[in-house]
């Protein structure tokens, strides 16, 4: 952290703040992406929730997470990126930290943490849900649409943030788990 401090502040103003990196100030969707559910329709969060993205079509009076394997059924090849992925990972990670049942780490490790339908089983992950929203509505009914992201760091970012992944850039990150069409 000292380390970190420092480097920031010898490439900008001297500072004891941490310095916001470029890439925040391009994306300033921080304060979109951690958007309390009340604001789409959905009860009140409770602190060390998972953030929510900026997903659309997705009602948050009755939608509720089902799982990322819920949704491999349909999407093999989104399914395919994704269990290779780390985000497939997340939860092995803080097990092997030895804070895989600390609060304070679990939010961006899981999926749907603190919100309606959030506490069921395989959700232990960053799942697909944790960037396109609880998905129970649009498995019953696929035409219906839903979860539509745009193609920048607007979901990412609350998660990614400039302490967790200093080095996220949309540019470098999205590549390595690329599953659109
Ligand atoms: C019963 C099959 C089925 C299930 C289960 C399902 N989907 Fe879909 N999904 C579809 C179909 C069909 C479409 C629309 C056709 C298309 O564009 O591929 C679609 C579209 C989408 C889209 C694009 C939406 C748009 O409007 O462009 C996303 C994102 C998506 N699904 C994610 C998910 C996720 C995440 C899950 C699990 C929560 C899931 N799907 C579960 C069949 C399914
Ligand atoms: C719910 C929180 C969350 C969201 C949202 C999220 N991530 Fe992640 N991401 C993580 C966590 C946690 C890890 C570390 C997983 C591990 O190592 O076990 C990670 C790891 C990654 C990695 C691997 C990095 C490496 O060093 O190998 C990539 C790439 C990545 N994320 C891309 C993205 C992109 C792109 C988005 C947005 C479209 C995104 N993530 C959204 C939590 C999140
Ligand atoms: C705000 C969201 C967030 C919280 C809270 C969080 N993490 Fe993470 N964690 C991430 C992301 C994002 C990554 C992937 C970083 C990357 O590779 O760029 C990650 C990666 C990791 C890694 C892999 C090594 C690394 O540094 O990339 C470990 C270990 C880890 N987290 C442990 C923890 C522990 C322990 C806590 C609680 C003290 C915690 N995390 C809380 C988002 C979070
Ligand atoms: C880390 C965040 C993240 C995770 C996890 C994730 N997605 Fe996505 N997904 C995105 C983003 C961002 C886009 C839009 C990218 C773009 O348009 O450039 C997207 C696009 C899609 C699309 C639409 C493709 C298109 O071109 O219209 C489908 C379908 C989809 N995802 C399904 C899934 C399924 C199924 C899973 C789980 C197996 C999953 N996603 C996991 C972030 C994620």
């Amino acid at each position: 952290m000292i380390i970190l401090l420092l480097s920031c502040g010898a490439r900008t103003a001297p500072s004891t703040e941490p310095q916001p990196t470029a890439y925040h100030d391009q994306f300033t969707v921080a304060a979109v992406a951690r958007v309390p559910d009340p604001a789409r329709g959905g009860p009140p969060v409770h602190d060390g929730a998972s953030p929510l993205p900026p997903f659309l079509g997705v009602d948050r009076a009755t939608a509720r997470y089902v799982g990322a394997e819920a949704c491999s059924t349909c999407h093999a090849e989104a399914a395919e990126v994704w269990s290779s992925s780390r985000h497939a990972d997340s939860i092995r990670t803080l097990d092997a930290a030895g804070r895989g049942h600390d609060p304070r780490c679990l939010s961006c490790h899981v999926t749907g943490m603190g919100h309606p339908g959030g506490d069921r089983p395989g959700l232990a992950m960053v799942g697909c849900e944790a960037c396109h929203g609880p998905g129970s509505t649009h498995a019953a009914a696929p035409a219906s649409g839903y979860g539509v992201l745009p193609s920048d760091g607007a979901a990412c970012v609350g998660c990614h943030t400039h302490d967790t992944s200093p080095d996220f850039r949309w540019q470098a990150y999205w590549p390595a788990i690329s599953h659109s069409r």
